[in-house]
């Protein structure tokens, strides 16, 4: 097991070492010695980022799911692969072992392809976090559909959007799903996003409510039936390490949203790479990841990653605060976790709330804590660290987005002495640099940048899809050679990183990457609304929160601002979903603007914050005066 298991820090440093020198050779004996190959590769890099264009173990053939599940089934065919919590507690836990995995990852794949599906075909699934949510992603990679989960959580508009961008043909949705207390009507959803989508022939639905719903003659399919005549035995397509796996989007800055598209190869050496060792994963552990599958954190840490260790991966269809603030708690109690990974936000609203809803439960059985999505604030931390790990518990602060597939840099707990707020050290093969504002890199300790890095890692993702261009734009052409991650970051003294946010035009809220303009463009729909800009402000719990300026069309000065407020929001929801909604909205009678038209975010960002000591340079303002007005009236 060579460099696979991390033990202490000064192997880190060896492992790290080493595969900075050699990547390919370090790479080479990851993908050899721990994954089983149809073929092997033929090379294990090539890459240019000028292009870009990067391909990890070109030449070799395999399938994920004969990773992630086939070759468990000899050593830990009884083994719980998937331990599904449903959203309410009086309902039982299910087990699926990798035996039962393997059957219905079979069956699925033989429903998909009884409905049309092939290889290179896409897959839209929406939906709710239950079993089936996994092993439809699982069954789309067995037989080489590349699938695009969509968040459940996104509004029908945002859905369409997606399927529409990739051109699925199938989308896999459930009659409804359970929120806490909450009944969602999903498949209505789906329905109304449809009728925006020619290209969709079938619809797969998976019964979870049992609601009564519309179900379109030809189109839609109840999934049980087909699940039960279907065949239990599936042979995995065999696929070319650079085909693609799939797709997730996410926001940009500017326009539609981006579908990053992974590949087969790479993404599964490397995420299964860093779960071993970010988690230090070993067997019989009960991990927990409570991500939503509909996020990369969800992709690559609760299906690929663990299954591909033979872990067992606990998959929660609730929410925090149901039936009360101690559930992730009792779970932990129920299910004997040993590894923890949750979101800050998620951290902060527990911390809110009664001590007594942690301390009830028997939390023993922990040994890793896990943060993901933003920074972590000290505080967050140290109630994590303090009341959830009882101070024996690393906290592994992982910093990582959609664009790179798994965790670029974090602690190794047990081995890399952590600091609170601090993601502190890439990991083996990840070469970050930090990059002054005029495209030089930043050398030495105790200085801060913007993050780049220098050279690839096997899962990053290789294009956005059906728009090389904008991939290209986004992430190669701020710093020459260098990909861009869109944030800022400190190294200290000691080389530690410290991620210190966005510098671009996307806001974190509750975790969640949202970027203004697809927002500003909801709003700007409203027929009252003449322009609209949005930043972010800073939130007790949700870190950043957004705070929207809109200025008013004639028509809708005499509208009543409460009811126009209200409608703005509901706007969003339905473009968006209700993440993106806006927590405080301030009808403006400009925006300020430079010269050259561009809305200068900086001043409103400082207004929304209430720090406006200092505004900085404003002389390149058209419409300074406005700024006065606005700070006037601000909330
Ligand atoms: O700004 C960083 C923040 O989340 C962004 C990526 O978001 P997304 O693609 O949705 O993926 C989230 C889950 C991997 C990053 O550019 N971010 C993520 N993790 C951290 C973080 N910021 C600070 N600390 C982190 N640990």
């Amino acid at each position: 097991m060579s460099n696979y298991h991390i033990k202490n820090l000064e192997e880190y440093f060896q492992v790290y070492r080493k595969s900075v020198r050699n990547p390919e050779e370090f790479w080479e004996e990851v993908a050899e010695e721990h994954f089983v190959w149809r073929k092997k590769w033929d090379s294990v890099l090539d890459w240019d980022f000028s292009k870009p264009e990067i391909k990890w173990f070109d030449g070799a053939q395999l399938n994920i799911t004969e990773n992630c599940i086939d070759r468990h089934l000899h050593i830990r065919g009884n083994k719980t692969a998937i331990l599904f919590e449903p959203n309410d507690p009086n309902e039982a836990a299910e087990h699926i072992t990798y035996r039962q995995l393997h059957e219905r990852v079979c069956k699925f794949a033989n429903v998909l392809k009884d409905n049309g599906i092939k290889k290179g075909d896409r897959v839209v699934i929406y939906l709710p976090m239950i079993p089936e949510l996994a092993i439809s992603v699982l069954a789309c990679a067995r037989i080489g559909a590349v699938h695009s989960v969509v968040f459940a959580g996104f509004s029908s508009t945002a859905l369409a959007t997606r399927i529409n961008d990739c051109e699925a043909k199938m989308v896999i949705a459930s009659d409804g799903s359970y929120r806490g207390a909450k009944t969602i009507d999903l498949k209505g959803i789906v329905d109304e996003a449809l009728t925006q989508c020619p290209g969709v022939e079938t619809v797969l639905v998976a019964k979870r409510t049992g609601a009564t719903i519309h179900m379109e003659e030809g189109r839609d399919h109840w999934l049980e039936p087909l699940l039960e005549k279907a065949y239990s035995d599936f042979p995995a397509e065999i696929m070319e390490a650079e085909d693609p796996l799939f797709i997730l989007y996410t926001s940009g800055s500017t326009g539609r949203p981006k579908g990053m598209m992974h590949t087969t190869a790479g993404y599964m050496v490397y995420t299964a790479f860093t779960f071993k060792n970010v988690f230090q994963y070993r067997e019989n552990d009960i991990y927990w990841c409570t991500a939503d599958i509909g996020w990369i954190t969800g992709h690559s840490y609760i299906v690929y990653g663990p299954l591909a260790n033979g872990a067992t991966t606990v998959m929660f269809e609730g929410v925090p605060s149901y039936p009360d603030f101690g559930r992730f708690w009792e779970v932990v109690q129920k299910h004997k976790v040993t590894q923890f990974y949750t979101a800050p936000t998620a951290i902060r609203a527990l911390a809110k709330e009664n001590l007594d809803f942690v301390t009830k439960y028997d939390l023993s059985s922990l040994k890793v804590l896990g943060t993901v999505g933003e920074p972590i604030n000290e505080e967050a931390w140290h109630w994590y660290n303090d009341h959830v790990g009882e101070k024996k518990c690393p906290i592994v602060d992982t910093w990582w987005q959609t664009e790179t597939g798994g965790v670029l840099v974090s602690p190794i707990p047990f081995s890399t002495p952590t600091k609170p707020t601090y993601a502190t050290l890439p990991m083996p093969g990840v070469q970050p640099a930090l990059m002054d504002e005029n495209g030089k890199e930043i050398k030495g300790n105790q200085v801060d940048g913007r993050l780049c890095i220098k050279f690839p890692w096997p899962s990053i993702a290789r294009t956005i899809w059906g728009d090389h261009q904008r991939y290209k734009d986004t992430y190669f052409s701020a710093f020459e050679g260098k990909y861009f991650t869109g944030d800022g970051a400190l190294r200290d003294e000691v080389g530690y990183y410290r991620i210190t946010g966005r510098v671009d035009d996307v806001i974190i809220v509750s975790g969640h990457n949202l970027g203004t303009a697809p927002i500003e463009d909801a709003i700007n729909e409203h027929p009252a609304v003449a322009e609209s800009a949005i930043v972010g402000f800073p939130h007790d719990i949700k870190g950043n929160a957004l705070y929207g300026y809109i200025i008013l069309k004639e028509t809708g000065e005499s509208r009543d601002r409460d009811n126009l407020k209200k409608e703005v929001n509901q706007m969003i929801t339905e473009h968006i979903g209700p993440i993106a909604k806006l927590d405080k909205i301030q009808f403006v009678p400009g925006l300020p603007k430079t010269r050259s038209g561009k809305i200068m975010r900086r001043i409103l960002r400082k207004i929304a914050s209430k720090d406006t000591g200092n505004l900085g340079d404003i002389s390149t303002l058209l419409n300074p005066e406005v700024v006065d007005l606005i700070m006037k009236e601000s909330l």
